[in-house]
């Protein structure tokens, strides 16, 4: 009997809760894989009193016993993730155990987030991207010019280094950023650096397709942990203010070479409300005190960068259109404990365009910034929720808001967040 892989997949513009999710799903997984990204990603876990913020690692790997895969699509800095596995180590996982990275990620070298700042700068209408050199990295891997970690034991490396710096300081020299970038395309210390940081990961670099291919052949269980969201998708979101990968289904097959057939669940995660962190439209997003209010209750600011994130109501046009996308089969609805707080909840259910009514959500920039939220009121003040342990313990108000989500999206809410601690989670079978 063969298994097929789970995957849990941001419906919005991130930070859903997705890692506290991929934990609750890890609790019995032999894998967990990331497929797309890199430290851009924030994924935060509250277990047993300590506070995990993860960049690259999978989160499923706090389970203690889920092999933690970082996916071929993934593009890795190996100075974060060597922080992140020492930081990991400290806490006493055996992460030589448990963490796999694939042959086929491209690295990030130090000139990457340094012209991810530059053009940032330079930029007339600013992304807001975390700096991380994310887009960069991405530049280079479609320009086939991108370092592969397989390269960096490569007999070649060593040319294909020093071709690299070279190219890189003609392009950057064209774009006059080469005085700013000088020392990061110093190709004797990224040699010596970079050789340093290859040896100390050799051990956990492998042919990850391989692995989880056999883990499906063998019935394991595996889950997909997607990095930032549908909206932030460089296809499917609103470009240009998106990321520069496919988070959502595409990317997660071609981040982690795992087929259409090999995946069951598409669970899409949402929180009870909605957020965005850097520039670019947000149709419910609300600039006044009820704003301000859902950022300090949800303790809304970024996990990466720290930066005060946008809140706004929850978005169903939007839902619906990951649900498309995504091929969603299920919801996970984080933060009913925050938003049961507010008295009355407001929750888009189409979009006035200049008098147009609409339920289809468009990425077309001109149609986005003219929408216009159409709400629909809902009853709050849900209560203390720590002591539901099922669907059916929830207040009439909370069930009543959830079972509106399930009926405009057509399925079921499978998750339900009423805390940020790993416990704080109710599941529906
Ligand atoms: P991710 O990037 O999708 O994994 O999400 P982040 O970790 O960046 O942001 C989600 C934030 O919400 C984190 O601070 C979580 O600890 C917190 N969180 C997740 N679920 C809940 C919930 O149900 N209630 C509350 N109060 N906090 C939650
Ligand atoms: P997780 O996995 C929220 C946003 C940035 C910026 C845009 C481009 O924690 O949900 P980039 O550095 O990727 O080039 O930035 O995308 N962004 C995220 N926002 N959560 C994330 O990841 C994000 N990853 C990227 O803020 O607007
Ligand atoms: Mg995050």
């Amino acid at each position: 009997m063969m298994s097929k892989a789970d995957v849990v997949i941001g419906c919005f513009y991130g930070d859903e809760g997705k890692g506290k999710v991929i934990d609750y799903l890890a609790a019995d997984a032999d894998a967990a894989v990331r497929a797309t990204g890199g430290d851009n990603a924030g994924h935060t876990i509250k277990a047993g009193g300590v506070k995990y913020a993860m960049h690259l690692i999978p989160s499923g790997i706090l389970s203690g016993h889920t092999t933690g895969i970082i996916g071929n699509g993934v593009v890795l800095n190996p100075k974060v993730l060597l922080e992140e596995i020492s930081n990991l180590k400290e806490h006493g996982y055996d992460v030589e155990r448990y963490l796999k990275i694939s042959d086929k990620a491209h690295v990030i070298l130090p000139y990457h987030p340094m012209m991810d700042a530059a053009l940032e700068k330079k930029r007339s209408k600013k992304i807001g991207t975390t700096g991380k050199g994310i887009g960069p990295a991405y530049c280079d891997k479609y320009e086939r010019s991108g370092l592969r970690m397989e390269d960096l034991y490569a007999s070649d490396f060593k040319e294909k280094l020093e071709k690299l710096t070279e190219s890189r300081r003609e392009l950057l020299a064209f774009y006059g950023m080469e005085d700013e970038l000088a020392d990061a395309l110093d190709f004797q210390r990224l040699y010596e650096s970079y050789s340093r940081h290859g040896e100390e990961l050799r051990p956990y670099v492998c042919d990850t397709l391989t692995y989880l291919h056999k883990a499906l052949e063998r019935n394991k269980k595996v889950v997909v942990e997607g990095a930032q969201a549908t909206l932030l998708d460089i296809d499917f979101g609103s470009y240009p203010f998106v990321t520069s990968s496919n988070p959502t289904i595409g990317g997660i097959l071609t981040g982690t070479g795992l087929s259409a057939l090999d995946i069951g669940n598409v669970y899409g995660v949402i929180k009870a409300y909605s957020s965005r962190v850097g520039e670019g439209p947000y149709v419910t997003e609300l600039l006044d005190a009820t704003g301000d209010r859902i950022r300090e209750l949800g303790h809304e600011y970024g996990t990466t960068t720290g930066r005060p994130r946008r809140c706004g109501w929850l978005d169903l046009v939007a839902l619906k259109y990951a649900k498309r996308v995504n091929g969603l089969t299920a919801l996970a609805v984080n933060h009913l404990d925050t938003i049961g707080r507010f008295e009355r909840v407001q929750v888009c259910v189409a979009y006035d365009q200049n008098g147009t009514i609409t339920e289809d959500f468009s990425t077309n920039l001109e149609l986005l910034n003219h929408a216009k939220p159409v709400y629909r009121e809902f009853a709050g003040n849900f209560g203390d929720l720590s002591g539901c342990k099922r669907f059916e313990d929830l207040p009439e108000n909370a069930r009543r808001y959830l079972g509106f989500i399930e009926e405009y999206m057509g399925i079921p809410v499978k998750f339900i967040g009423t805390g940020a601690e790993r416990e704080a989670m109710l599941i529906r079978n």
